[in-house]
């Protein structure tokens, strides 16, 4: 594709929305919902600030109950879930704002106390995660997830298709599933995770089934061309990995286009190496195997993870993506387009607060 003169604040497309410009904020959760995983005031706040990114990507939002892995977080799956989402929704459109909710189950990255009636987290195969969760009684280590019947996966399937049903209702533009970072589509996908032996396991195609299925149920309710997928493909977060991802992201890539989907929207970093998150430790590269894939992917392609203004710029000029999406950028600087065109100085995020809770550190970064 040639993007000759096409930079970070020239309009962007997804589907029938224009974009005012090509920066996007990727989905950050934040833990500040309200009663009932109920978006409030604050919420609102947080996200009007922020629409003059070009696309606003919303925290993972659950699309039930058991897709819940933290705690404080938002879900699309009831009816007053998806009115305090329209008081998101409107207050960014009324600044000319698009934005998507991103579609969330966490499967095995969850616990007990986290789910209804203290039952196991489910996942594709009983695989316990490394590593540690926070709960209301504190920091536990997680526990060997409960594996899917075959006759439950498709009523997760639903799950998906209600919440966007919800979608519709709190007037999002879009909504984005979710198949990274290690959540239970990601589960299905990697078979260090995935050691089924019926349809939804072993070979790739049958690994692809479970999310290739969200899709098409998603894409029954929105346009293919209102719906992004998120990927990573070389992320190891929430202790992730596949023997032959090459072969298994080129043939889930091939097999998504068949959707005209809104984009594929790619993290390119380590999120689980704090090292390569690092805010200094920016890399515009993108990494090979998402390389192969934009090439592949027929419709925007939005990278993700570590870029500045210089190294999204770059990245653009290449022509190796048509939208760059910042995370903590936009987390600290609500006014990140703003910046970013005059050149001006930025906010550094807090990580203490990251999760904290409260408006500190969520609804107070200064502007400009
Ligand atoms: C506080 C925080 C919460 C995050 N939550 C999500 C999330 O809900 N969904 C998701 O896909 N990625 C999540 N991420 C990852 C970011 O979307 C992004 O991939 C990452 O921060 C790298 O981009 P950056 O270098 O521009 O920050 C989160 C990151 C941060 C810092």
């Amino acid at each position: 594709m040639n993007l000759k003169g096409i930079n970070l604040f020239t309009p962007g497309q997804i589907g029938p929305s224009t974009l005012k410009n090509r920066i996007a904020m990727s989905a950050m959760t934040r833990c500040r919902a309200g009663v009932n995983n109920i978006p409030q005031d604050m919420n609102v706040t947080y996200y009007s600030q922020r629409a003059s990114a070009g696309l606003i990507v919303t925290e993972a939002t659950q699309v039930s109950p058991q897709g819940i892995g933290y705690m404080g977080t938002p879900g699309i799956h009831t009816p007053d879930q998806a009115q305090g989402w329209k008081g998101v929704t409107d207050a960014v459109h009324e600044k000319g704002g698009i934005i998507f909710v991103q579609l969330f189950h966490c499967g095995r990255i969850s616990h007990p106390l986290l789910q209804e009636k203290g039952e196991l987290p489910v996942a594709p195969s009983a695989v316990k995660p490394e590593g540690e969760v926070y709960t209301p009684e504190g920091k536990l280590p997680f526990e060997t997830p409960r594996a899917l019947e075959t006759e439950e996966v498709p009523e997760i399937v639903n799950q998906f298709r209600t919440a966007a049903n919800f979608a519709k209702e709190a007037e999002f533009d879009g909504v984005e599933i979710h198949a990274a970072n290690g959540y239970l589509p990601h589960q299905f996908l990697e078979d260090g995770t995935n050691q089924r032996t019926d349809h939804y396991g072993g070979t790739i195609e049958n690994r692809a089934r479970f999310l290739l299925e969200i899709v098409e149920a998603v894409t029954g309710v929105w346009e293919g061309n209102r719906v992004g997928i998120h990927l990573s493909p070389s992320n190891p977060f929430n202790s992730i990995h596949d023997s032959n991802p090459e072969d298994l992201y080129t043939y889930l890539t091939n097999e998504l286009n068949r959707f005209n989907l809104a984009y594929l929207h790619t993290v390119e970093i380590d999120l689980s190496d704090p090292g390569s998150y690092e805010m200094a430790n920016y890399n515009a590269a993108l990494n090979h195997i998402t390389y192969e894939l934009r090439k592949i992917f027929i419709g925007p392609y939005i990278t993700n993870g570590g870029y500045d203004l210089e190294t999204g710029s770059a990245v653009l000029d290449a022509g190796d993506a048509d939208i760059v999406s910042y995370g903590r950028h936009l987390l600290a600087n609500p006014d990140l387009a703003e910046r970013f065109a005059g050149k001006s100085p930025l906010n550094s995020p807090d990580p203490d607060t990251f999760y904290l809770g409260g408006e500190q550190g969520y609804i107070d970064y200064p502007f400009m």
